[in-house]
């Protein structure tokens, strides 16, 4: 009787392990969502913030908060294309974000600009 409860435990953690290693996780990246500009442009405020870059949208709503500039910097931008101010900084002599910066820009990724 031990030996049928061992192999039916067996088997259901070798099923787990090949699923979970080898399922496939990235069906839900998969799915693009696109956004017409006009869409874009009404989440121009404190309370629904989506910046483009790159023709990527990214809602950084929570994010602005937690951006480590003062809130209007990033809130300048709410609604608009920001390629250039991210690369910048905004400031004349502007200097790219950080490394870091760039690696957590996708959380915050929404979905691509509807171009036609
Ligand atoms: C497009 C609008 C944005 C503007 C105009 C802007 C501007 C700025 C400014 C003025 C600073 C502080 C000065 C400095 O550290 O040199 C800063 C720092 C920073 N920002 Fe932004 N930012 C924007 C969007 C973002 C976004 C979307 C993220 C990330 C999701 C981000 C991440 C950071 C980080 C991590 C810092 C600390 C310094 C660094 O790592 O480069 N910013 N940003």
């Amino acid at each position: 009787m031990k030996i049928i409860y061992n192999i039916t435990t067996a088997f259901f953690i070798l099923s787990f392990s090949f699923f979970y290693f080898y399922g496939d996780h990235t069906e839900s990246k998969s799915v693009h969502k696109f956004y017409r500009m006009e869409e874009v442009s009404q989440h121009n405020s404190a309370t629904s913030c989506w910046i483009v870059i790159k023709n990527q949208i990214f809602d950084v709503t929570d994010y602005n908060q937690d951006h480590p500039a003062p809130p209007d910097v990033i809130l300048k931008w709410c609604g608009k294309e920001s390629t250039a101010a991210f690369n910048t900084k905004d400031q004349k002599k502007g200097k790219p974000h950080s490394k870091f910066a760039t690696q957590i820009l996708p959380e915050f990724y929404i979905g691509d600009l509807q171009i036609n």
